[in-house]
Formats: structure tokens, C-alpha cells, sequence
């Protein structure tokens, strides 16, 4: 793979484009500073980690593997703690149990985690009782209270997320390593609290198959195979703050590549995905695999482009499409992107992401996503790839390992008025431990590989 063209781009040439969504720092000096340390601050990832997800992803771009990537929709700084971080490692982990057994493919996984602290937002200043003030960020940018300190736009805090995010890949790789995907302890396999699930007996009449089938292999083998079942973590967050991804940035001469080192995979958001934007312009010149979010108005025109900026040489795993559209739009909009990409002679990793096309007010006034919508989404997802002869390679969801209640629907048919309950999301409602687990359930049966003989 050639370095892309280092004669226009480096790791600041954004800054000479259009960059939406950026914080205002008003002191430009502090700015200054703390993008240096960050800049001297080893990296969270590696780029052979990064080439090795690249390489998984092209073979999920042949329906080869399949992606989970999900997580929350911002994590904030507060839940940096030991017991969330394995909650959502948890669920993640079981997802990609049930989903491997019923794709009969090995699954990526990919946590929306360890950087994902900034957020777009719809207006750049918030007003109450006739005070104004910036917008709340995320975490990475300025505090949620409304007071002015609060609200301004602090430096310091790209130093802060950047030690959470290095934290919690830590911690994520030390439970890898110590073997918390290890089908031999039945213990991160149970259900914990959603034990009295409706699905509970599918979901563990998968989790024996699984743990005899290795049994069976172990005992003919006179091999442990746990070691290959300890599959890789990636981490994924929304390249939103740019002076964050542009410190992380590091040129690998062995590779002769630069790279965002704060993460594997970083995405695009929806929102600053304009083709002569910093986003893009940031991102065409790094080697890592990258997502971008896609949406019913963007033309053909716009996902060419996307394609060719983004990934002039065509390389396998290297742009991921993540098209949400929403279960009443996807039928349309679809099919029309599958042509425009197909056009250009290139591929790309196709993901479908069900929940922010879905989201909508709940009559409480709550923001919710409907479980059947989301579900619905994905079927039409598959389907539509099917019949054009593409293929879906992942799914992109939030999610929580909490017993939350910001989605409704799933087995236990959570209503509006269920919400208050235990709404914790201050952004986007997240499927909860159980209704993770039960679209996995869901997904696995749709897409299921056939039995041999069927
Ligand atoms: C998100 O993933 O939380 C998000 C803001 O999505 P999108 O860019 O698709 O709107
Ligand atoms: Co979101």
C-alpha cells in the first residue's frame, strides 16, 4: 500500500478546511499545549493491531466474518470504572458468542469504547431562561452543567479523555488476557441479572453447544483451543475532536504509514462527513481501517466521492460504510447506495447501523428507539444485500450492559411508560443488557448460514 499523498496532507492539513462540530477554544495557547503532550504520549493502540483489523474487516467485505461494533452512544468520564467496562465487555463478548454459533463465521469485535467522548450536536449554543451558553460537547470537550466554566471548552480535557480511553483499553486487554473470553469459565458466560429472561434456555443451549464442541475437540485434539476462542478486541470511537485524532497521529516508518494511534478504527460521523470537510480530509491520509456514517441525503455523487477520497487504491477493509437509515427509509436508500458504490469499481465493508435512523420522541418526551424498528432495519438490511449480491458485514449498535430502560420493546415489551424507570443515556437510548442479547439472538437466526442439506 502506497502512502497516500504526503505533498498535501499531514496530520494538520484539516485545518485548512471547513471543520464542523469543533469546540471554540478560546485560549489558543493552552490549545496549543495540550495537543503537545498529547502528541508525546505513547500510543493506545499499535499498528500491527490496526493492519491485523484491516485484514479481518477485507474478510468480512468477502462475507467471510461478520462485525459486531457496539458500545455506548458517549461514554462519559464518570463511568471509567471497573464495573461498567465489564458489563459492556460482557455483553459484547456474549453477542459475539451467539452470533459466530449462528453465522457459522468468526466475528469481529469491536467496542465503541476507550475515546468515545465526543458528540455532534445539533446547535452550537444552548439557551435557558434567556442565558446562553456553548453547547455540552462530551466529556473530551467541557461539563454538562449549565454554568459558564462549566460549558467552556477546556484543553486540559483531550489530556483527560485520553488517559480514560488508555484505562479502559487497558483494563479490556487484561481481561482478554486473563481470559475473561475463555468459554472454560461458565462464569462470564451466565446471565446475571437478566437470568429470568424469556430466552434464557435458547441462550444457553447455545453456550453448552459451543462449550461441548470444544470438548469434543479438545478430547479428539489432545489441544486447547481456548487460546484461538480468546479473540482479538478492537476499539472504535467517532474521529469528531480533531485536535484530539490529529496528536494521536504517528508516522510508522517500518509500515511507511501514518496512522490515528488513539484508536483501531475510527468512524466519520454523519454530521461532518461533507467531502470538502476536515473530517475527510483527516482521515484520507491515515492507514486505519474507517467507518462512515451514511444517510438518506447523501446522493450517489456524495458516496463516490467518499469512495475515492477515502480509499484511492481500493484496499480491502479500509472504508466501511455504515448506512443508517432507518427501517422506513433503508428500502429505498439502500439499494440506491449498493449501485452508486458498485459504480465506482471499488468495495467497501458494508455495516448496517439500525438505531440512529430510529430514534424518535417517546410521549413522556424521552428519546427512544423502538426494538421491532430497530430489528426490522436490520432484516431489510440483509435482505436488500442479498438480492443485490452484497454482502452485510456487520452491524453497528448502542448498547449497555446496564438494565437500563431507554429502548422499547424486546421480550419483556418494555412501553413509553416504562422509560422513567431506569433512563440513564444524557444522549442517545441504548439497548439494554437484554435486548442486546436478544437481537443477537434475533440477527443469528436471520442470517443464519444454512445447515448443510438445507
Ligand atoms: C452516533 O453514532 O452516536 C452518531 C452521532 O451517529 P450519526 O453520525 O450516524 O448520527
Ligand atoms: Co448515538
Amino acid at each position: 500500500m502506497k502512502t497516500p499523498d504526503h505533498q498535501t496532507w499531514n496530520p494538520t492539513s484539516w485545518q485548512t478546511r471547513p471543520a464542523q462540530q469543533q469546540p471554540v477554544y478560546r485560549d489558543s495557547v493552552a490549545l496549543a499545549d495540550a495537543v503537545a503532550k498529547l502528541s508525546r504520549l505513547p500510543p493506545i493502540v499499535v499498528s500491527w493491531e490496526v493492519e491485523r483489523l484491516r485484514e479481518e474487516l477485507a474478510a468480512a467485505q468477502r462475507g467471510e466474518r461478520f462485525l459486531l461494533q457496539g458500545g455506548d452512544c458517549a461514554e462519559s468520564f464518570d463511568d471509567c470504572e471497573s464495573g461498567t467496562i465489564t458489563k459492556r465487555l460482557k455483553i459484547l463478548l456474549q453477542m459475539s458468542l451467539v452470533l459466530t454459533h449462528g453465522l457459522k463465521k468468526p466475528v469481529i469485535r469491536v467496542g465503541r469504547m476507550g475515546g468515545q467522548y465526543a458528540k455532534p450536536r445539533s446547535a452550537d449554543t444552548e439557551t435557558r431562561d434567556g442565558v446562553t451558553l456553548p453547547s455540552y460537547r462530551g466529556d473530551i470537550v467541557n461539563r454538562g452543567e449549565f454554568t459558564p466554566e462549566a460549558r467552556e471548552p477546556d484543553p486540559q480535557l483531550l489530556l483527560r479523555g485520553y488517559e480514560r480511553a488508555a484505562l479502559t483499553i487497558n483494563f479490556v486487554r487484561a481481561l482478554i488476557d486473563g481470559g475473561f473470553a475463555d468459554l472454560h469459565h461458565p462464569e462470564y458466560w451466565d446471565l446475571g441479572f437478566v437470568g429470568h429472561s424469556p430466552f434464557k434456555a435458547k441462550y444457553e443451549r447455545i453456550v453448552a453447544s459451543v462449550a461441548d464442541g470444544l470438548e469434543f475437540f479438545e478430547t479428539i485434539s489432545a489441544k486447547e483451543v481456548h487460546q484461538a476462542l480468546r479473540a482479538e478486541f478492537y476499539a472504535s470511537h467517532e474521529a469528531l475532536v480533531l485536535h484530539y485524532e490529529q496528536a494521536q497521529t504517528r508516522f510508522i516508518p517500518r509500515q511507511n504509514r501514518w496512522y490515528n494511534l488513539s484508536t483501531h478504527m475510527p468512524w466519520i460521523g454523519m454530521r461532518t462527513a461533507q467531502l470538502d470537510g476536515a473530517h475527510v480530509e483527516y482521515c484520507r491520509g491515515i492507514a486505519n481501517p474507517v467507518g462512515v456514517k451514511i444517510g438518506a441525503a447523501m446522493d450517489a455523487a456524495w458516496l463516490q466521492r467518499l469512495v475515492t477520497t477515502l480509499n484511492p487504491q481500493n484496499i480491502p477493509g479500509k472504508l466501511a460504510f455504515i448506512h443508517r437509515y432507518g427501517a422506513k427509509d433503508i428500502e429505498s436508500a439502500l439499494p440506491k447506495a449498493i449501485q452508486a458504490v458498485r459504480a465506482t469499481g471499488h468495495s467497501v465493508l458494508w455495516i448496517c447501523d439500525p438505531m440512529h435512523g430510529n430514534t424518535e420522541t417517546s410521549q413522556s418526551g424521552l428519546k427512544t428507539r423502538r426494538f421491532e424498528n430497530i430489528l426490522r432495519e436490520l432484516e431489510f438490511a440483509s435482505s436488500i444485500h442479498q438480492s443485490l449480491g452484497s454482502h452485510l458485514g456487520g452491524v453497528h449498535v448502542e448498547l449497555t450492559g446496564e438494565d437500563v430502560t431507554e429502548c422499547t420493546g424486546g421480550a419483556r415489551g418494555l412501553a413509553d411508560l416504562d422509560l422513567q424507570r431506569a433512563y440513564k443515556s444524557s444522549v442517545d437510548p441504548r439497548l439494554n443488557y437484554e435486548q442486546s442479547l436478544e437481537l443477537s439472538l434475533m440477527l443469528s437466526e436471520r442470517l443464519r448460514a444454512p445447515r448443510r442439506g438445507e
